[in-house]
């Protein structure tokens, strides 16, 4: 894909739904009784691969256009795969259907592809052992071969790390145990889920029995999720809101370049999603939300964006960390493309995540940046980004999706033309978004 400099972006923009969501929609009409309709199913290959795992052990699925039909089989009713289950690229795939899959009396095997083949996988395998599945793997990584045990029993179990694909997991094979497992985030500074709890959400939605609360210990709080193996899940029908991860690509370029002004409708506006929009206008970035509501209990709004052009930084300081990472993991290297159009750049700590990510997004970023004439700095958990004037260049996507879009936006801001290699892996989370784009750049 080749991008030029842009002027501006206008219009109105409709995403694609929420990938997480779908996800979990996906997962959980599966998971329930009854029939479930979902509505603005994402278009993302990551969830045609949950899809495609769930028809494999038994699950009838109709899908037309972006709306999907789910015939629940039930908790523990799914019947085992005559093939191994590919997840492809997606990290949501494989974690949660494992902890579906180690609730179930059979054996399955969670492949992915070259990418999904090394992240971690540790993470899962200890908990869900413990809760007395058993999980095959080479050092801890994909494929992984499940052999599930029904019923599990309940598990107690501290997170070491923020992740909502974890914490997902071990709440799905919850509610194949024998009473209440509970989970404790890591601790957090504010009373706030330290991941994204679309899951929980879902679940308490579709009836199940969970729990949630927060203990005050030395310098913050723990948040602990109960959830009840006794728990059924009633189908209801399910409409998913445009993905705020994808609209971050928009909202940054709108605001970056001048004369700009778009409305991106029906967006997402999960708290533990927005830390994007703080932080934008924390930095001055006219953001403002639009028609909030609240849908199937998520939070749901348009996002009018009108373009500053120039951006004096106003945040006190120009390091983003701590909590607030986990709240906008994904938009780091859309971040990082905003820090160079900004006084005084951007660092970002606490994001050693990043690099277990589809690719090592801190390399990825801090080597796309430079290829830019961008001037960076790379830390263990970050980088610092100066504002820098973009020049176009070739760049690699790295195979990985978010790389692939934040430089695609960061080609919007640089002189001459700027060429994006493996672009079509944007298709992972969102197939149209270079449509998308040269529909509103002007
Ligand atoms: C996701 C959680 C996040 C995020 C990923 C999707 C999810 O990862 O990076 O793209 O759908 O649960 P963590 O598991 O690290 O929170």
């Amino acid at each position: 894909m080749r991008i030029q400099l842009a002027n501006s972006l206008n219009g109105k923009i409709y995403l694609p739904g929420d990938k997480s969501i779908s996800h979990r929609a996906a997962i959980l009409a599966s998971m329930a009784t009854g029939e479930t309709r979902i509505e603005n199913f994402a278009t993302s290959a990551d969830c045609a691969s949950t899809l495609d795992c769930l028809r494999k052990l038994g699950v009838e699925i109709k899908k037309e256009n972006s709306m999907v039909l789910i015939k629940g089989v039930s908790k523990n009713g799914f019947s085992a795969a005559k093939t191994e289950l590919d997840c492809g690229n997606s990290g949501t795939t494989m974690r949660l259907l494992a902890g579906v899959l180690a609730g179930q009396n059979f054996d399955s095997i969670l492949i992915g592809d070259e990418s999904l083949q090394k992240r971690p996988m540790r993470r899962i395998i200890e908990p869900l052992t413990q809760m007395g599945a058993q999980i095959e793997s080479e050092n801890f990584c994909a494929p992984l071969k499940i052999h599930g045990k029904s019923p599990l029993q309940t598990i107690s179990y501290r997170l070491p790390v923020a992740s909502a694909q974890v914490k997902s997991s071990i709440l799905l094979a919850g509610l194949n145990a024998v009473g209440k497992s509970k989970i404790q985030n890591p601790k957090s500074k504010i009373q706030k889920p330290t991941s994204r709890n679309h899951t929980e959400l879902m679940l308490r939605y579709l009836e199940a029995e969970i729990e949630e609360s927060f203990v005050e210990v030395e310098g913050g709080f723990v948040q602990e999720i109960s959830v009840d193996g006794n728990s059924k899940l009633v189908a209801k029908n399910l409409n998913i809101p445009s993905d705020i991860s994808s609209a971050a690509f928009f909202i940054v370029a709108a605001s970056c370049l001048k004369n700009s002004e778009i409305v991106l409708k029906n967006i997402g506006l999960n708290p533990t999603r927005t830390a994007i929009l703080d932080v934008l206008q924390l930095f001055g970035a006219d953001i403002e939300v639009l028609n909030q509501k609240e849908i199937c209990n998520e939070t749901v709004g348009d996002i009018q964006v009108c373009g500053r052009g120039n951006f004096a930084s106003k945040a006190s300081s120009n390091i983003i960390s701590g909590d607030v990472i986990a709240n906008l993991i994904d938009e780091i290297p859309i971040l990082a493309v905003f820090g160079t159009q900004i006084e005084n750049g951007l660092e970002i700590r606490g994001a050693e995540e990043l690099r277990v990510k589809e690719s090592d997004r801190i390399a990825a970023t801090v080597e796309n940046l430079r290829r830019m004439n961008a001037t960076v700095e790379e830390f263990p958990d970050g980088f610092r980004v100066e504002k820098s004037d973009l020049k176009g260049a070739t760049v690699d996507s790295f195979a990985d999706h978010r790389i692939a879009m934040a430089f695609a936006v960061a080609a919007l801001f640089a002189n001459g033309e700027t060429e994006i290699i493996g672009s079509e892996c944007a298709g992972v989370s969102f197939p149209e978004f270079f449509e998308t784009l040269l529909n509103v750049k002007n």
